[in-house]
């Protein structure tokens, strides 16, 4: 059974594709490398999975749809873990349409791909900014999220929606993690 991670190449992408390919997995890793911070950490991230025999690596952006159709198509992923996004909350405020390609089309390709091969599972990346102008503390997933401060925000809010919808409709089982500030070596 092979597992789909994108965001490979990523601070949290490139772990967990360690920590899988340990425990015995047969992964395809996704990522596009951008240069939003220094490609050569996610070169040198990548490095480590390479070595691994039951690692197989696809540099595309998830915003490229027939790309991602031929992904789907040649290597049936049984489980998805999207964690490829454009990150972080200030860079959208000055480059809000980074976020939709990304976040919000990019997002609508994995949950296609994820209908078509009738995908297991899909596990993918929120965040704790969708809490946004909500001022109840502690957070819980219980408070209502519909006060997004950024594009950011309002994408991974949308991704939300989205695969609430795609479950509903398809059968498609759907984990959010609303990720805080992680943190770790590389
Ligand atoms: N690190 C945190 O504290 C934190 C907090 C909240 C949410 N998150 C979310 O967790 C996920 C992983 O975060 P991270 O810290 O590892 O970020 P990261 O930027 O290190 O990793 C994201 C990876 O996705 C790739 N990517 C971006 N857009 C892409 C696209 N369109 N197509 C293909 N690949 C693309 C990037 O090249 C990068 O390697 C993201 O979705 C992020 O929004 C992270």
């Amino acid at each position: 059974m092979t597992i789909l991670v994108t965001g490979a190449a990523g601070f949290i992408g490139s772990e967990l594709c360690m920590r899988l390919l340990e425990r015995g997995e047969v992964l395809v890793g996704l990522d596009n490398h951008n240069d939003y911070y220094d490609p050569a950490l996610k070169e040198a991230r990548l490095a480590r999975h390479l070595a691994h025999p039951n690692y197989t690596h696809v540099r595309l952006d998830l915003a490229d749809r027939t790309g991602m159709e031929e992904l789907f198509a040649k290597y049936k992923p049984k489980r998805v873990v999207n964690l490829a996004a454009q990150a972080g909350v200030r860079h959208s405020i000055d480059n809000p349409l980074a976020y939709i390609d990304s976040n919000v089309l990019g997002f609508a390709h994995l949950l296609e791909g994820c209908r078509n091969q009738g995908v297991e599972h899909l596990v993918y990346a929120s965040s704790s900014s969708v809490y946004g102008a909500n001022k109840t503390m502690p957070f819980s997933v219980h408070h209502n999220v519909d006060r997004p401060l950024s594009m950011y925000a309002a994408s991974k809010k949308s991704n939300e929606l989205m695969a609430h919808a795609y479950s509903h409709l398809y059968g498609l089982p759907t984990t959010a993690l609303r990720f805080f500030t992680v943190y770790g070596p590389l």
